[in-house]
């Protein structure tokens, strides 16, 4: 399978750093690097930049005028979906879920200046929302482009596989990739570029939303999906799908104590902000699994950030 000539457009500044986190290290008592995918630099960046390289260059073959997309008032997929279709000479209509809120904070803040319109699902599901909005801008004579939720199709998860393509010119082996797992776009492409690039090791979801079974069913789903788009012929057992559900405390977007102290510690350690949603649950639980010795003292660990900074001024008060 050959993802190397996909077409894309550059949004993001590739490639991110790996940098090594010599205080944290020390604290933990184990080898931590980071891959700093909250330095892809559109609109503040996140995993999603490199989803829209991909998905954008499609957009534009097909001639579309209008990005549609959507996701949680504080989407980052969304906020970053808007800030492309702006540098792309593009509209953006984002369907949120629930009902109108104030747009003076976070995520929202940004929707806002980058110029995407937004429509409130209210109390239809998301995906019809979504469908029907697509609809009613092809009925008025529009070429919209439908982007599904994170971004997570076969192109999105090709941007991930070639982040590991990345990652391998870096010259970091570590023996686990760590980062957060939710719509089944990220942590498809790393298992995929880990088996396409042959890098070894554990490619560890932490799931923030959902129970590993319907997960790992998703990222099965579309790992099949994203071979079968791409002409490829691996396969995967989906019994070797590596997702954790035990950090999924109050459910989405609840911050509690596992995200506060992850937060926390990395920024007055290393300077470095995780968000309160994905990245801070997923280092959270990082922590607890060096706690409890589920990853030995000699192995070596990458904590993948995906980003989503801007979320935490709309939780300040949780976080702190
Ligand atoms: C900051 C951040 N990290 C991780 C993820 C999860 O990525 P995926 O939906 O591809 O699993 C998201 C998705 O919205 C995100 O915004």
């Amino acid at each position: 399978m050959n993802l190397e000539n996909l077409p894309r457009v550059t949004l993001a500044n590739l490639p991110t750093p790996v940098q090594e986190l010599p205080r944290l290290s020390r604290t933990l008592g184990r080898s931590i690097w980071i891959k700093r995918d909250d330095l892809t630099g559109l609109a503040l960046g996140g995993n999603k930049t490199r989803k829209l390289e991909l998905l954008c260059a499609d957009a534009l073959k097909r001639k579309a005028d209008t990005l549609i997309t959507g996701g949680a008032p504080q989407s980052n997929h969304c906020r970053q979906t808007a800030a492309a279709a702006a540098k792309l000479g593009l509209r953006c209509l984002l369907v949120l879920s629930g009902r109108s809120q104030p747009t003076d904070t976070g995520n929202l803040l940004i929707d806002s200046l980058v110029g995407a319109e937004l429509v409130w699902a209210d109390d239809k599901p998301l995906d019809q929302a979504m469908q029907e909005t697509f609809d009613r801008e092809r009925s008025e004579e529009r070429n919209p482009y439908l982007i599904p939720y994170g971004g997570s199709n076969p192109l999105g998860a090709a941007a991930y596989a070639l982040a590991m393509l990345e990652l391998k010119s870096q010259k970091v082996n570590p023996d686990w990739i760590i980062f957060p797992s939710s719509s089944a776009g990220t942590q498809t492409g790393l298992i995929l570029g880990a088996e396409l690039f042959q890098l070894p090791g554990h490619i560890y979801g932490v799931s923030v939303d959902l129970e590993a079974r319907p997960l790992r069913e998703k990222i099965s789903a579309l790992l099949a999906e994203t071979v079968r788009t791409f002409g490829g012929t691996e396969s995967f057992l989906s019994e070797s799908i590596l997702i954790d559900d035990r950090f999924l405390g109050g459910g989405y977007g609840k911050v509690g104590m596992l995200e506060r102290e992850a937060i926390h510690l990395f920024a007055r350690e290393e300077g470095i902000l995780l968000d309160p949603v994905y990245t801070g649950r997923a280092a959270g639980g990082m922590l607890e699994m060096i706690r409890r010795n589920e990853i030995p003292s000699t192995e070596t660990v990458l904590f993948w950030h995906t980003g989503g900074i801007p979320a935490i001024w709309a939780y300040a008060k949780e976080i702190l």
